[in-house]
């Protein structure tokens, strides 16, 4: 089942260029019903567990950006109440990998049952969500059996992107720029695999702390959460995702020489934030292991480590800084010689609310 790979982890993780290729040769069709709410509407809700909830908070950015149609994220976990609820949400998007996790089939069934169209994303054909959903969306990564989410977690952000590409765009134009660019993602990021040295570089550092802070803003702060996630259930160690700009307002108190942080950089407008961010950061004596697409260089003057990305669309770069998120993760791991793809107290799939 490993085909050679020493964890299914790592086995997932290599199959995310074949799987991103596949998806983005299939066009998306419309999947939106029309307005039923007239001007009362307000977009969609996404919602979503652990990593699938990180895949929503992307999703919502996502839409926004390329059609204009607002849209929420949502824990499927705290979303209890419908009826008290004044937003008409056009239809509620449920994502699940593995379509099973009651807390979002729960909180997906509440939203049908309230009269909204539901929507299914998840990678499991058949599955729960895909029964109770009136509109199901495959994700088709195969079947993922490491216990953290890698390949499904991609496949979920260029499956919503996909998603967004196919509502009325905003900018008819982008829908081209991005053909080319998402056609360039697979080679891409067999490029970020393919340099297992750097990463492994880094996870052995990583892997002497105690506590690690993962921040980013706009669309790299859910890949932040996603790495801090990573790291917690893989390497045990005490990992918060933060937002740049949060840091300052309480959580700048807890760094130190011995508390490190992982800054994702952006190539929008959200650079120059970030670099005031590790400055500020780096200015209070705290190591940096900085994210970043290539062209940022001179962040080698200012963080203690750089790992640099192949560049691309800002809205694809997630993809990216994901997969480096993920091979940071499982190298700490392994250095600390964890059971990677069966870490303790967790399931692969929580069929209990
Ligand atoms: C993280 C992880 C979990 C799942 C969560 C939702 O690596 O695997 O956080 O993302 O339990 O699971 P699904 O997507 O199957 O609903």
């Amino acid at each position: 089942a490993r085909a050679g790979y020493q964890h299914l982890m790592l086995k997932e993780i290599h199959e995310q260029p074949r799987i991103i290729r596949n998806i983005i040769q299939r066009k998306q069709s419309a999947w939106l019903p029309g307005d039923s709410f007239g001007e009362t509407t307000c977009g969609v809700l996404l919602i979503g567990c652990g990593s699938s909830y990180h895949a929503c908070l992307a999703g919502k950015i996502l839409i926004e950006r390329l059609s204009g149609i607002q849209a929420n994220a949502e824990l499927a976990t705290e979303l209890f109440d419908v009826t008290g609820s004044t937003r008409r949400y056009r239809a509620v998007i449920g994502l699940s990998q593995s379509g099973e996790t009651a807390d979002t089939c729960a909180a997906l069934d509440r939203q049908r049952q309230a009269g909204f169209y539901t929507v299914a994303v998840s990678n499991v054909p058949g599955s729960r969500i895909t029964r109770l959903a009136e509109q199901t969306i495959l994700t088709d990564a195969g079947p993922e059996m490491s216990v953290a989410a890698t390949k499904s977690f991609t496949a979920q952000l260029v499956t919503l992107l996909n998603m967004g590409l196919a509502l009325p765009l905003k900018e008819p134009k982008r829908a081209l720029d991005l053909t080319g660019e998402l056609r360039a993602l697979p080679a891409r990021l067999q490029r970020i695999l393919d340099r297992e040295d750097a990463h492994a570089s880094a996870a052995r550092w990583l892997a002497s702390f105690k506590n690690i802070i993962c921040i980013g803003r706009g669309i790299f702060l859910p890949i932040a959460l996603e790495c801090a996630l990573k790291l917690k259930e893989i390497t045990y160690i005490h990992a918060e995702g933060c937002a740049a700009g949060e840091l300052k307002h309480g959580t700048l108190a807890l760094l130190s020489p011995v508390t490190p942080v992982i800054a994702f950089m952006g190539t929008d407008e959200t650079r120059a934030q970030m670099l005031t961010a590790i400055r500020e950061v780096k200015a209070r004596g705290v190591p940096v292991l900085a994210i970043a697409p290539e062209g940022e260089e001179d962040l080698e003057d200012l963080a203690d480590r750089v790992i640099l990305l192949p560049r691309t669309d800002p809205l694809l770069q997630p993809v990216l800084a994901a997969a480096a998120a993920q091979m940071l993760a499982y190298h700490a791991a392994l250095s600390l010689n964890l059971p990677i793809d069966n870490p303790r107290n967790l399931a692969k799939s929580v069929t209990v609310e």
